[in-house]
């Protein structure tokens, strides 16, 4: 099929297809997006793809093997079919032996264990949790402000949320750089090669479940006012969760609460520095500060994609999709869809309606997502009130990890004794500069 064939057809339909497979075997789209440059600046790449080929196949291994879905109303439509494509076990491997709840579990049962864990994140219980978060960022601000220069993921985006996390979990707060170490294992291994990642991956895996496993017995043993305490005597259709359950759960969380705020602060800083006069709009109005994380959370989608398996041969935009195939949903490729968004490679602070796809969507969609606002408000809040005039450290070129958007160098310089005043004069200082418009980012 040609890539012309493939645009403008119909959104998944379930239907089972005989014949050649016909996705567009396109460009190496899985060596491309993982390209730096492409990390760096991704929004005009996943155009470019989308108007080739809003479906691509890819060679079936490394991590995005498989099919790339690409449209907006793609993805919508199978994060929304479950049963076409599914988030089970096989669909991803992050060094678990068992399926991650609730990840990887497709309803009906799927939904037991949202009703169990969506009252602990409930928009009333996170709001509770306010004064902690911002006490935790202003000590952070406070231990660099003076400074005028931080590494702002190792001083500020990896501490925070982990911190946030771990006391809510009731995993010990004193050993946060080992877990972080952990989890960086995991999501971005340092590895040449597949067979070398699969097996740091599923080293540090045994690491996390001996955490867990030991912390778990503990609480087994001696109860706290934490959530796993609060796990090993909950009850789902009225049977305790198993130690093993418990263990399933925590795993999960143990990735996606100490990788994705950080990941979304860096690069939402790393957004801020580099265009100050969106910068300007929410020092001089912090009440701009929750639109504009929607609107970045858009714009920059830290988690790009998620990973499916398609349980039977079906169709999206017109190209079949075979059974069994690794199917990626494209998030950032369809948060910047032109055919969905107005002024899709705009950004609006001031935009009233950001229904993003950077929580994902159906079924799995993000559990944490208000205590991610919460932080991500907080953080913007706090920074910019004490912080409000940085930029990049002179001749900075930001690395954006693949996979999930982390930046671990992030070097951010202001001056000192300037706190809560902008100067007059902003540059920023990065060598590739970016507007707020994708067609004109360098
Ligand atoms: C800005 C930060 C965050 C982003 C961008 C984010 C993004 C996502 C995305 C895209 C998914 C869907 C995965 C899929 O469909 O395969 C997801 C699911 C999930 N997230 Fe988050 N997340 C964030 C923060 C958090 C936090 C702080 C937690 C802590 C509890 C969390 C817990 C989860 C869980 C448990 C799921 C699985 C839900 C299910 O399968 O039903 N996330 N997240």
């Amino acid at each position: 099929m040609a890539a012309d064939d493939a645009r403008g057809g119909s959104a998944v339909d379930g239907s089972a297809v005989d014949g050649t497979d016909a996705t567009v075997d396109g460009p190496p789209a899985e060596g491309a997006l993982f390209d730096p440059e492409v990390a760096r600046n991704p929004q005009p790449a996943y155009k470019a793809m989308r108007d080739v080929a809003p479906v691509l196949q890819v060679a079936d291994s490394g991590p995005l093997g498989g099919v790339i879905v690409g449209k907006h109303d793609d993805v919508v439509a199978g994060l929304r079919t479950p049963d076409v494509f599914s988030s089970g076990f096989e669909a991803v491997r992050i060094g678990q032996v068992r399926p991650l709840i609730p990840l990887q579990i497709d309803p009906p049962d799927h939904h037991a264990y949202r009703k169990l864990l969506d009252p602990l994140f409930s928009p009333r219980r996170v709001a509770a949790l306010e004064p902690r978060v911002r006490e935790l960022a202003r000590t952070l601000v406070d231990a660099v402000v003076d400074d005028g220069a931080c590494n702002f993921n190792a001083a500020f985006a990896d501490p925070y949320p982990s911190t946030v996390f771990l006391e809510l979990l009731g995993l010990p707060v004193s050993r946060a750089r080992e877990f972080v170490g952990f989890k960086d294992g995991i999501i971005r291994p340092p590895a040449t090669t597949a067979e070398q990642r699969e097996a740091m991956v599923n080293e540090t895996g045994r690491q996390i479940y001996a955490v867990l496993e030991e912390v778990v017995d503990a609480r087994a043993r001696e109860p706290r006012d934490d959530f796993i305490s609060g796990f090993l005597t909950s009850e789902i259709d009225g049977r305790r969760l198993s130690r093993e359950d418990v263990i399933d759960i925590c795993y999960l969380f143990f990735l996606a609460g100490l990788d994705t705020v950080a990941a979304s602060l860096d690069c939402m800083l790393a957004f801020l520095a580099r265009n100050p006069g969106h910068r300007r709009q929410i020092v001089d109005d912090p009440g701009l500060i929750p639109n504009a994380v929607e609107e970045m959370l858009r714009w920059e989608t830290p988690v790009p994609g998620v990973v499916r398996r398609a349980t039977r041969d079906t169709v999206v935009s017109g190209c079949p999709v075979r059974a069994g195939k690794q199917v990626v949903m494209l998030l950032a490729s369809a948060n910047t869809d032109e055919a969905f968004w107005e002024r899709a490679h705009e950004v609006d602070f001031t935009r009233e309606v950001v229904k993003h796809l950077a929580f994902g969507g159906g079924v799995h969609r993000c559990l944490g997502s208000h205590l991610a606002r919460l932080e991500l408000r907080v953080a913007l809040e706090e920074w910019h009130a004490r912080i409000p005039d940085y930029a990049l450290a002179p001749g900075t070129v930001l690395e954006y990890s693949p996979g999930l958007r982390q930046i671990e160098h992030l070097p951010l310089v202001w001056s000192p004794g300037t706190e809560g005043e902008m100067s007059e004069t902003e540059t920023t200082t990065e060598t590739t500069t970016e507007t707020t418009t994708g067609a004109g980012t360098a």
